[in-house]
């Protein structure tokens, strides 16, 4: 193999899937201080509580102590470069969270193990099917009583529709957690008790009949760990080619604050997870050791600095080696453009990039040009498919507070929409502007920003809307579709034709209704 093709071989590209409180945070700083990106524990947690805010750049989220932007994490571990998009998922929920997944080669999906699979986690799996993203479950919380773990597992199985094989179990939980069982590598690690001295000792024990387990975990535990280990054996094997397809998960159990169960996992996930994989375009398939620099922008990020309006275009690497000083084709303006200052993001510092392969991230600054979805190439006219936008969940009408304003709003909407900041409608019929969003903290940004960079005030107010689909199909369908239903339909800003209703039953009618259309809650930016 070439020094390229190594590079490319030790990538691995992920994020973590989870529904608030299940224990992302934790466990992000976790993996991070095992590669030795941080030096001390409750750094990451630090900056959510806003005390280390290295990447609060925006004003509403200095207010709110919060990140609502995502951002990348680099570090080494083992021999693996290691690059974790981060999801934002409390109130900084929002399209980026959704949008991360498309620029990953594989998820962590954290559950807390008294609660399975939730409501949060089910819509980012539903992204992650969207290209059959490989999906590796960490159960968290072990140390507080939960699911059983063949209950949580028929959980996961049942709510997502992915066979789960588990490659640790967990030996007791709550009180009586002792340990974890490592089922590939044959091995006992110990939780508690700390009294005997054992804790996150790790033992081989290849026949599980040895009295020693008892002697460790007491009878009761042991033999259940014996009976679960012989249940088990009855399950289909780990299977890299059903796990790489999305259709089978391995599982790990642990606790993430305890620092428990982690290590194993992140060693076997550097193992099992994909390096860079292949990606589609609109005419061929472009294969991650292609000589030809490619790479797509998934997220746009403004304000880094206050103080001048800029902003940082994040690009997923998907072929060739990027190197400082490049020419980069920007496909869809056909412009070339001299890239010399792309940042890469190690954990807590952005440096600048001197080199980078496909499935790392660079940040490129203040490409005013560059959306959601543009292709980069070394000149090759391509144009990558699957970063979709999705329909937001949130609506308010905009109100200006200044009427001699309104053309920079438009500008303004118009723009931060193309951005991927929030989505912005117009209706059919009236002159009301809708503005759609997936995290309500977006509306404040959407506000903030349009007083900061476009000088115009506007108010955002309740409307009673809650659904929205993309609505295509034959051309006649649709003009009935304005005829009878035109308050409800609205434009966005790529001229799509969405129809915006007051509830998720009254879009699923319409769609009944007008069976030769389409309602599509994801579309192709
Ligand atoms: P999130 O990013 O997914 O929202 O979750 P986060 O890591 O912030 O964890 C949510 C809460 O769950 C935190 O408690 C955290 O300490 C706790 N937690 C995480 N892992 C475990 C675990 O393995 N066992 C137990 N028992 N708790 C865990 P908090 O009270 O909200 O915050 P804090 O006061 O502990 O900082």
């Amino acid at each position: 193999m070439s020094a390229f093709t190594d590079e490319i071989a030790r990538r691995r590209t992920f994020a973590i899937i989870s529904h608030p409180d299940a224990g992302k945070t934790t466990i992000t700083e976790k993996l991070l201080l095992f590669g030795g990106a941080i030096q001390m524990a409750g750094a990451v947690k630090a900056k959510r509580d806003g005390k280390a805010a290295t990447s609060d750049f925006l004003e509403v989220e200095q207010a709110r102590g919060i990140s609502v932007s995502s951002a990348v994490m680099s570090f080494e571990y083992r021999d693996c470069a290691v690059n974790l998009l981060d999801t934002p998922g409390h109130a900084d929920f929002s399209e980026d969270t959704y949008r991360v997944l498309t620029a990953v080669d594989s998820a962590l999906m954290v559950l807390d193990n008294a609660k399975g699979v939730e409501a949060r986690t089910q819509s980012l799996m539903d992204v992650c099917r969207l290209r059959d993203t490989p999906v590796v479950t960490f159960s968290n919380k072990l140390d507080r009583e939960g699911l059983d773990p063949f209950e949580l597992m028929d959980n996961v199985e049942e709510s997502l529709g992915i066979q789960c094989v588990p490659l640790t179990w967990p030996i007791g939980m709550g009180k009586r957690f002792e340990g974890i069982y490592d089922l590939v590598n044959k091995r006992v690690v110990f939780y508690e008790p700390a009294a005997k001295g054992r804790r996150n000792e790790v033992v081989t024990l290849t026949d599980l009949n040895s009295k020693d387990l008892d002697g460790w975990v007491g009878t009761l535990l042991a033999n259940k760990l014996r009976e679960d280990v012989e249940l088990l054996g009855a399950l289909d094997p780990f299977n890299p080619e059903l796990f790489m397809t999305g259709q089978q998960t391995p599982v790990f159990f642990g606790s993430a604050v305890n620092n428990f169960g982690v290590r194993e996992l992140l060693d076997q996930f550097i193992d099992i997870a994909p390096p860079p994989q292949a990606r589609a375009t609109t005419t061929r398939t472009v294969q991650p050791d292609e000589e030809g620099f490619t790479g797509f922008v998934f997220k746009i990020q403004a304000n880094l600095d206050p103080k001048h309006h800029d902003r940082m275009a994040f690009v997923r690497i998907t072929s060739g080696k990027y190197e400082r000083k490049m020419k980069m084709q920007h496909v869809r303006k056909g412009k070339e453009m001299a890239v010399n200052n792309a940042t890469t993001f190690l954990a807590r510092d952005r440096v600048v990039a001197e080199e980078a392969y496909p499935g790392d991230i660079i940040g490129l600054h203040n490409h005013g040009g560059l959306k959601i979805g543009d292709t980069l190439t070394t000149g090759e006219d391509l144009k990558f498919t699957g970063i979709p936008a999705f329909a937001p969940e949130l609506f308010r009408r905009v109100r200006l507070l200044d009427p001699l304003k309104s053309k920079a709003l438009v500008k303004g909407l118009e723009q931060l929409s193309e951005e991927g900041a929030a989505q912005f409608f117009r209706p059919l019929e009236g002159s009301d502007y809708i503005l759609g969003a997936l995290g309500v903290l977006q509306f404040d940004v959407i506000a903030s920003r349009l007083e900061n960079e476009y000088k115009v005030r506007a108010a955002f107010e309740s409307v009673p809307l809650q659904a929205a689909r993309w609505v295509t199909g034959p051309g006649a369908e649709l003009e009935k579709l304005k005829t009878e239903q035109k308050r409800r339909l609205y434009t966005d800003v790529a001229d799509n034709l969405a129809y915006i209703a007051q509830s998720e039953w009254a879009v699923n009618y319409a769609a009944e209704q007008y069976p030769k259309l389409s309602f599509h809650k994801t579309m192709e930016i």
